[in-house]
């Protein structure tokens, strides 16, 4: 298998500079143009993928542009990668571990046992298992150490250990039983988990510690707090911990070095990031949440993209289409960031999710064979729902001087209120793309009747590009199909850059060096500073000074 592709740049394919033309030849264009020139455009510019429609007709491309970028995705061997991918190679290369998010969702498709696991046996067993808890915690069977039954759940973890649970939640928040209410505590910020305290009643909570590794300071700190805040209400009782405390993790040692019982752990594995884990035990809390058959159906929506990249050629496979667009901005247009515009309140969480999964996946400079890349890799992901962006940050959109490629998620129906305001959510998101593609020119302007002087600042330049995602519905399908699409778009992207996209080095200084500042700040004497640069040692003695501390 000639994935991964080792010592070639893809700057220096053929593929590449062919695009590099192609781009030149279409900066010559624009939208209006597009459209014009091929009244067949929907026709290979539009697909259906599991519970998703997907337009693509509004971007900077022509037919022909999907297939130059296809070369490029052959030229790196992506038809292989998604194989490897599937069949559980260690293609996350750095941690030599297998990347298989994927059998998650339908891990009977995997024809033998990865690294010695059978892996989709040892998946449904963790379902079950997830499932029997759920139910009985949603029955009131399992009860805190009182017996009164749980009407808080505290999700405890950061990263990936909260982001893709706090943003399921929230979505599918009327897909779930209201007698619960669920928090997340990610911040180490000692306020974060003291807002939780001050609303939950420790008799009724349950804690959820979610750590893959379950040596993340942020959370062990938090559960630490939380465990000690238990303690101290219900301390007589021998089980408070057993009974209030559940850990989800890859490692059983430390989860029962902290004092959670092994039983009471939902286990992954190591070949699932941390960023690809939602649908993993990590998703507990959305179980307990939304209950057992529909976390089976937001996994059946993974399984539908899933299904659709493994059996799809590449010319119409649509996460591959959407990585490669996403190359095609960064790479050949200078896009530096991609905006994530839900229209959907309960989407709010979503770009903060797709920051992790992207930005943690693609944020490289060194591909896997050890060279230093000569060309641009991930974009920064950010993004707010709409209606609320177009009256902050739209107008840079429009007409800013940056290219910014939008994803605008759009839904059919609403998920309650008053059913007429979705009418106007779907017109305004529908607005935003056209004038986003199509701009509005300074004859239209005057036709408007805008005197000539006013016309440079009211003129709109279109040409922007926007990927528009409907469907029907928020439901927890269409959401676990979103959210694979995205997951394959990034990998996608990685195969072409040649980095790995399931490693994160990059955070682990910053880890390491903050363990070696708390000493220093903390210490009863004043701490020889000298190791320190100039401003990390100022602003030691100055929070030291703030805090009481001798300098
Ligand atoms: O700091 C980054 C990271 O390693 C993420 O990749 C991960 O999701 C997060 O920390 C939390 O890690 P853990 O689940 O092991 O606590």
């Amino acid at each position: 298998m000639p994935y991964p592709v080792i010592g070639v740049s893809p700057r220096q394919l053929p593929e590449w500079a062919a695009l590099v033309g192609h781009a030149k030849e279409l900066a010559k264009t624009d939208l209006r143009h597009l459209f014009a020139e091929d009244p067949g455009r929907l026709a290979w510019s539009t697909f259906e993928v599991g519970p998703l429609h997907i337009d693509l007709s509004k971007h900077l491309i022509r037919q022909e542009t999907l297939v130059l970028l296809e070369n490029l995705a052959r030229a790196r061997f992506l038809p292989d990668a998604i194989t490897a991918m599937l069949t559980g190679e260690h293609i996350n290369v750095s941690e030599d571990r297998a990347v298989l998010h994927t059998a998650l969702r339908n891990g009977a498709n995997l024809a033998g046992p990865v690294d010695g696991i059978d892996v989709g046996v040892e998946v449904e067993k963790v379902l079950t298992r997830m499932e029997q808890f759920a139910r009985a915690v949603r029955a009131n069977q399992r009860v805190g150490c009182t017996g009164k039954p749980f009407t808080a759940i505290v999700n405890i973890g950061i990263g990936g250990s909260d982001l893709g649970p706090a943003m399921v939640t929230k979505a599918l928040y009327d897909f779930s039983d209201k007698s619960r209410a669920v928090y997340f505590v990610s911040n180490i910020d000692p306020i974060a988990i003291d807002e939780v305290f001050n609303r939950c009643d420790p008799e009724t909570t349950l804690f959820v510690v979610v750590s893959k590794t379950f040596g993340t300071l942020e959370t062990l700190t938090n559960a630490k707090a939380a465990r000690q805040w238990l303690l101290k209400a219900l301390g007589e009782h021998e089980d408070a911990v057993e009974k209030h405390f559940v850990a989800v993790s890859t490692n059983a040692d430390l989860v029962s070095s902290f004092g959670i019982d092994t039983e009471n752990m939902f286990g992954f594995w190591d070949f699932i990031g941390g960023r690809y884990s939602v649908d993993s035990a990590v998703g507990l809390a959305i179980m307990l949440a939304i209950g057992p058959e529909r976390f089976r159906s937001f996994l059946r929506g993974f399984a539908s993209i899933d299904q659709h990249l493994r059996e799809t050629p590449l010319s119409h496979n649509v996460p591959v289409l959407l990585g490669l667009l996403a190359v095609w901005y960064r790479n050949f247009f200078g896009a530096q960031s991609q905006a994530i515009l839900p229209y959907s309140q309960r989407l709010a969480r979503f770009p903060a999710y797709l920051q992790q999964l992207t930005m943690e996946s693609n944020g490289k400079s060194v591909r896997i064979d050890g060279a230093t890349v000569d060309y641009d890799t991930g974009a920064v992901y950010w993004g707010e729902p709409g209606t609320d962006g177009q009256h902050a940050f739209y107008q840079l959109l429009h007409q800013g001087t940056v290219l910014i490629p939008a994803d605008f998620i759009l839904f059919a129906e609403p998920l309650g209120g008053p059913d007429a305001q979705q009418d106007l959510l779907f017109a305004n998101g529908l607005a935003q793309t056209r004038a986003l593609a199509f701009g509005r020119d300074d004859a239209e302007l005057e036709e408007l009747g805008v005197p000539a002087q006013l016309r440079p600042a009211r003129r709109m330049p279109g040409n922007r590009p926007t990927t528009t995602i409907l469907a029907q519905r928020l439901t927890p399908e269409v959401l676990g199909a979103l959210i694979a699409l995205y997951e394959h778009s990034v990998f996608t992207q990685g195969v072409i850059w040649g980095i790995d996209s399931f490693d994160q080095w990059g955070v682990e200084l910053g880890k390491e060096l903050a363990s070696e500042l708390v000493p220093i700040l903390t210490s009863a004497g004043a701490p020889v500073l000298d190791p320190f640069d100039t401003s990390t040692a100022d602003l030691v003695s100055r929070y030291r000074h703030m805090r009481g501390r001798p300098t």
